[in-house]
């Protein structure tokens, strides 16, 4: 499996339409909220084009988006201008090299970002209430119908750490709808070779059994449920 977060044009413009199609973003951040309060400040690190951040600020005090990409941070800064958002900041920067901020915030999430057995020290430093992951649930499929590669973001994997290291935290499983609507069945084939590695024989034949008709203006769209696991971790 390749790696789903180098953006590019492309990926930048896939994951805005899913994003902006289907209330994926809306539902987790609703979610996360068993976790924090409105008079809460909220780190979003690796927030990637920022979506969750957005979905978070009207329920909290501040959200700060964090990224080491800084095309991502300028197309989040860009629709932070757009939607007159005044409880949101947009930073480049690389979670692995950086300074805890002097005053922590409530909460850091990492949502499909890090490696918590790597991160968990540096990570508690920035918080004084809780790190909140986002992984995939253990045993779930990705788009393409087969098991997720990327170990650490892994429900198991994070459960695995939190138990040997005696570190109590609450999780809870999640099904939100996060399929990818396209404009063309080009645009489908393009999307699958850029994040599977299929053929392409195997690339039509998936396209042929799983696209359907789209709605809001796109022609197609994949179906597709993803299974989350939220780990909200009290340091
Ligand atoms: C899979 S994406 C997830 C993005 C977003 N959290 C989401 O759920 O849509 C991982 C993100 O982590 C960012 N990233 C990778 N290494 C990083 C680092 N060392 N510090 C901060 N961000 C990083 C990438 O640029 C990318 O936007």
């Amino acid at each position: 499996m390749k790696l789903m977060f180098q953006w590019d044009e492309n990926s930048i413009r896939w994951y805005q339409n899913a994003s902006e199609y289907q209330p994926y973003h809306k539902t987790l951040a609703r979610s996360l909220l068993e976790f924090i309060d409105a008079t809460d400040t909220v780190c979003d690190m690796g927030c990637g084009l920022g979506y969750l951040s957005l979905a978070l600020a009207p329920h909290v005090r501040r959200i700060d988006g964090i990224d080491i990409s800084s095309e991502a941070i300028f197309l989040l800064r860009e629709k932070i201008k757009e939607k007159k958002i005044t409880n949101i900041s947009a930073y480049v920067g690389d979670f692995e090299n950086s300074t805890p901020p002097k005053t922590p915030y409530n909460a850091i999430i990492f949502c499909f970002f890090g490696d918590i057995a790597k991160y968990y020290t540096h990570a508690k430093e920035w918080t004084d209430k809780y790190i909140i992951l986002v992984v995939n649930q253990c045993g779930s499929m990705n788009f393409t119908r087969k098991p997720h590669t990327a170990a650490s973001m892994n429900s198991d994997y994070v459960a695995d750490f939190l138990n040997k290291n005696g570190l109590p935290y609450k999780c809870r499983n999640l099904k939100i709808p996060f399929g990818q609507p396209f404009l063309s069945l080009d645009d489908a084939r393009k999307f699958m070779e850029h994040y599977s590695d299929d053929n392409p024989n195997d690339i039509d034949r998936f396209l042929k059994e799983h696209l359907v008709e789209g709605e809001k203006g796109f022609s197609y769209y994949l179906p597709y449920e993803k299974s989350l696991a939220i780990f909200a971790i009290h340091v």
